[in-house]
């Protein structure tokens, strides 16, 4: 039995996303599929929208960073229940609550096939806790499906000639997204650094993609081919 963890993006359940709806379910079955093929699969859900109104709202009277996080955190448990339902409803066996820590998450792995869960403790961003609970499971890979189609020599959009990736390894994608330190609530890199250094430390493969195109989920859940950047030892 394979246990896979993905990081799905915030992002990925906003209005901007193509017809939503039919992700949501195009999603479902792409876990239903692997699920009926042995697989177990850990979901940590990012806080989007949510996330970023509500710390927006609050920064200005509030100092300290990890009372702001805590505000992510909120928004990461609603998607995380949005996308919960929405599995459980379709008939998948998914664990009942939102796991609130990634032990508790890799014991109910052990009971359900699928595990949806948010954001833990202030300090990182749901990318180190899908990173941490890939660690804790043994699983073989962990997949960060975000909004961009790959990870980038620098930021696209301000810089057009920034080169894609197809492939990285570990340490290379740490020089890309800095040391690892959290940037602070609300901020946005392609994949959390913090997360990025526990893959180091541990030898984790990701798969790094657009989860948009949930063909790409597909492909890197089915050990395929697939576009977006493989970063592995
Ligand atoms: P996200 O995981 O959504 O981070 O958590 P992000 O990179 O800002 O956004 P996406 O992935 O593009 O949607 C939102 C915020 O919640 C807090 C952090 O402040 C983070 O920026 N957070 C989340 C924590 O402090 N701890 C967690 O375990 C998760």
């Amino acid at each position: 039995m394979a246990k896979v963890v993905v990081a799905l993006g915030g992002s990925l359940l906003r209005p901007e996303v193509k017809d939503r709806h039919n992700w949501l379910l195009e999603l479902v079955s792409i876990l239903r599929d692997r699920v009926s093929s042995g697989d177990r699969i850990a979901l940590v859900v990012g806080g989007g929208a949510p996330a970023r109104e509500g710390i927006e709202l609050a920064r200005p009277i509030i100092g300290d960073i990890s009372h702001l996080d805590r505000i992510g955190i909120a928004a990461t448990r609603l998607n995380a229940t949005i996308v919960r339902e929405a599995l459980s409803d379709e008939g998948i066996e998914v664990s009942g609550n939102i796991p609130e820590s990634v032990e508790e998450a890799a014991s109910e792995l052990g009971y359900f096939d699928v595990v949806v869960m948010g954001g833990t403790v202030p300090g990182h961003t749901t990318d180190a806790v899908a990173i941490s609970l890939a660690i804790e499971v043994g699983a073989m890979k962990c997949i960060i499906a975000t909004n961009v189609s790959n990870v980038y020599s620098e930021d696209p959009k301000s810089n057009p000639g920034a080169k894609a990736f197809d492939d990285l390894t570990l340490n290379q994608l740490q020089e890309i997204v800095g040391p690892p330190k959290h940037g602070g609530a609300g901020g946005s890199q392609v994949v959390d650094p913090v997360g990025v250094g526990n893959a180091v430390a541990n030898g984790l493969a990701l798969d790094i993609l657009d989860g948009r195109k949930t063909e790409r989920i597909r492909g890197s859940l089915e050990g395929l081919e697939f576009d977006g950047t493989k970063v592995r030892g």
